[in-house]
This record gives C-alpha cells, structure tokens and sequence, in this order.
C-alpha cells in the first residue's frame, strides 16, 4: 500500500516538474503554436523569455508596422541582437544590407509612404529608420529598382527602455514596378522575407566582412492571412529570427 502511494507521488511529482520547466514549455508549447492556448479572437499570447528580442505585444505593440491607424504590413524578419554587434550599429545594418543585395534609396529620394512601427519598447510608434532596396544595375543603382520594382525592406531598430534588445525588426516584401504606384507584388510579402533568409542563410560579404545567419521561424507574432495587411496580400504568419554571425 505504502509502495504504491510512494509510486504515485513519484509520478505526480515527475509530471508537475516536466510541466514546469521552461524546456518542456518552449519545445513542446511555444513551438506548435497550434498547442498554445489562444485568446478568444483567435489570437496567439505573446511570447515571454526569448532571447535576442522581446515580443512587441508584451508592451502594446504589434508585429505589423502602420501605413495608417489601422492597417501595416508584417515585420516578417527580425535581426536578434545576438547577432554580430556591428550590423546592430546602423552603418553596420547598411553594410550588411549592401551585402544581402541592397543598396539605399536613390540618391536621397524617398519614393513611397513613410512607415511607422510600434515595437513595444516603450517609445511608441515611431517612423522607419532605414529603408532598403534591391539593387538590380550597379551602375544605375537603386535608381532602377525604383522604376523597375523588386525586394525591399523597411527597419526599425527596437531600443526603448521597456524592451531594450537592439535587435532590429525588418518589414520586407517584393513589388510591382511604380507605374503600379509600389504595389506588393502577389504573395509580395512571404517572398521578400524567403529572399533574405535564403541570401543570409547561404552567407553574404561587403568590402571584406563575411557573414551567414542561422535562422529561426517563429509562428504566432503575425496572424496568418489578411487581417489588417496592407493591400490584402495574405502572408503566411511566419517570422524569420536570424542570427548573423561574421566570419
Ligand atoms: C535607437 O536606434 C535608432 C536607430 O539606430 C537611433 O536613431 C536612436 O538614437 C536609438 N535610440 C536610443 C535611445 O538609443
């Protein structure tokens, strides 16, 4: 009798600690989202804990920038703050996006809305603080993008004291050439976020500095689909977490 009662207080003990160790947690809940209990709206809790970058929504924020009050489009990539500390400086960030295949807009001018995000660090909304195109003629430069469409991507860096990371979160996405006013291309978002992971999972260099990330993709930042995505271009809710390393 004694045996048995000693048995399954072992058991119970066991399973209580499995389910309290953060391990258990983040393997088996944080990373099938479909097992993380949601809110009523069908909406994913915030993640708590991570490393590298803090969850916009824990600080009212949001993991899609605003084109206006209300809609955005999804910061698909983040650069953890784990990352080589260099391209965490903002001459580092061109450095690497030069790297990537991007260069900065053409000759100063800025073609299309200005962008804000709110990445929970306590400094509110703020405007973007880089913007990124692809660079398709390197004797034209940018200048050709702009015309032609293409990848690009907007930055924000996420330095506020509530959630001081210094990681940078990057919204990026494909469009059609301006005659169509810089319209994301179909799928536009997915493809731009797949054309920076592939380039920096491979490896990348600028003037001598060689880099490759690792990449993590977490599901539940972004609710999959359309729902205040700008130009209702369905993404697919998945967010690339990069670690850049120099080599
Ligand atoms: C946060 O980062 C941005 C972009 O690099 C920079 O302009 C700003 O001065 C930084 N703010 C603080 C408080 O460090």
């Amino acid at each position: 009798m004694l045996g048995i009662s000693v048995f399954i207080l072992l058991i119970a003990l066991t399973l209580s600690l499995v389910q309290a160790s953060p391990v258990f947690f983040e393997q088996t809940i944080l990373k099938s989202p479909s097992k993380r209990p949601r809110y009523e709206n069908g909406e994913l809790p915030p993640f708590r804990d991570t490393v590298g970058w803090v969850d916009p929504r824990l600080n009212g924020g949001r993991q899609l920038d605003y084109t206006d009050d209300r809609i955005g489009e999804p910061l698909n990539v983040i650069i953890s703050s784990l990352s080589d500390p260099y391209i965490l400086t903002e001459t580092g960030l061109h450095m690497y996006a030069k790297s990537i295949g991007f260069s900065e807009e053409c000759l100063g001018m800025h073609y299309g809305h200005i962008h804000e995000a709110n990445l929970g660090d306590g400094l509110g909304r703020k405007q973007e603080q880089f913007l990124a195109r692809q660079d398709y003629v390197p004797v034209i430069g940018t200048c050709w993008e702009s015309v032609r469409g293409g990848h690009h991507f907007r930055a924000w860096k996420q330095n506020g004291t509530l959630a001081d990371s210094g990681a940078w979160f990057l919204g990026a996405s494909k469009e059609k050439d301006s005659s169509k006013n810089h319209k994301i291309t179909e799928d536009g978002y997915n493809l731009g976020r797949d054309f920076i992971v592939d380039r920096a999972t491979a490896g990348t260099r600028w003037r001598g500095m060689w880099w490759k990330a690792d990449v993590e993709w977490k599901e539940g930042l972004l609710q999959r689909g359309t729902r205040d995505v700008n130009h209702n271009i369905a993404q697919d809710g998945r967010v690339a977490i990069l670690t850049v390393n120099r080599l």
